[in-house]
């Protein structure tokens, strides 16, 4: 089922060794200090299927463990993201079923992950789609790409934090719209609503994705995993919890080398070299 393939690659300077695995419904592929995982289900839209869950779990789980990889991204094809779940996996699905396996309990691994992950979005993210790109820490949108939660035109409602996730990011008015009326966002309408952090060509999806992962992925591991630990807090803490806890975790950058050597750099201006600890 699984193909590994470890390539070293020539390059002008000395060989550079990458690896690359191609899995059932996606591929994983490490570019410098990025772990890139793309979705790979066309023929069904990408419709995220148990396989492909565990698949998506894996290949982050892999790169969390990856002292090299600094931040990862997460893509599909230029016709779509994600069209939601697996609605032919879901259809006859009994509600004993769905209980006692706890469907859908497994996509939550992916907020476990503590390495930014930048969702980059091409064409639609539906349903589960949409709900797996707002579980990651950004949304990059490609010109075309199309957001919604369909799920009241199939019997059913999100099942995966899409009337939880969407009203934070976008506010209730409009996430009781997409939700209730199952009308889509076009990616300048999520961009403007706030769902979105920015919109680029179709073309350069990729490009402004890794451009981005790149530069997370160059700054101290421990400092980001920090601040992404600190940003997600205020999903479940008051505001003046939030404030405590972002107070404790800034304390503690103060105990690491790399707030030493960040400011230390400052003051002689020259370029720090974090050391992650
Ligand atoms: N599950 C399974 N198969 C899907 C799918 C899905 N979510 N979305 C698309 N497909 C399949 C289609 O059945 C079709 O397969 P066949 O060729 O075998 O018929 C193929 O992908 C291409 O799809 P279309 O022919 O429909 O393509 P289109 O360009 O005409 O339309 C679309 C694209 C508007 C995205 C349409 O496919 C669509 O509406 N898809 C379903 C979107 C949806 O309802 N998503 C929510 C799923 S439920 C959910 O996600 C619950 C949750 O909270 C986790």
């Amino acid at each position: 089922m699984l193909k590994q393939v470890i390539k070293t690659v020539s390059s002008s300077q000395a060989p550079k060794k990458y690896f690359f695995k191609q899995f059932c419904t996606s591929t994983t592929e490490k570019k410098g200090r990025v772990g890139l995982v793309t979705l790979n289900r066309p023929k069904s839209l990408n419709a995220l299927s148990d396989g492909l869950i565990s698949e998506i779990n894996s290949a982050v789980k892999l790169f969390q463990e990856d002292k090299d990889v600094g931040s990862i991204i997460i893509t599909g094809s230029e016709k779509a993201f994600a069209a939601g779940a697996d609605i032919k996996e879901m259809e006859k699905v009994t509600l004993p079923d769905a209980y006692n396996n706890d469907l859908l309990a497994q996509w939550h691994d992916l907020t476990k992950i503590r390495k930014p992950i930048i969702a980059a979005v091409n064409g639609y993210a539906l349903g589960g789609g949409c709900e797996l790109a707002m579980m990651c820490d950004i949304i990059i949108a490609g010109e075309k790409a199309v957001f919604g939660q369909p799920e009241i035109k199939l019997g059913t409602i999100p099942g995966c934090g899409g009337t939880q996730r969407l009203i934070r990011a976008i506010g209730k008015s409009k996430a009781m719209e997409l939700v209730l009326t199952g009308n889509n966002l076009t990616a300048v309408e999520a961009e403007k609503a706030g769902l979105v952090s920015k919109v680029v060509p179709v073309e350069e999806l990729l490009t402004e994705a890794t451009k981005m992962a790149e530069k997370i992925a160059s700054y101290s591991q421990l400092t980001v995993a920090m601040a992404k630990e600190a940003v997600n807090a205020s999903y479940e803490l008051t505001l003046q919890e939030g404030i405590r806890f972002e107070r404790r975790m800034f304390h503690s950058t103060f105990g690491t080398h790399d707030q030493k050597e960040g400011m230390n750099a400052f003051v002689e201006k020259r370029t720090p070299t974090w050391h992650n600890k």
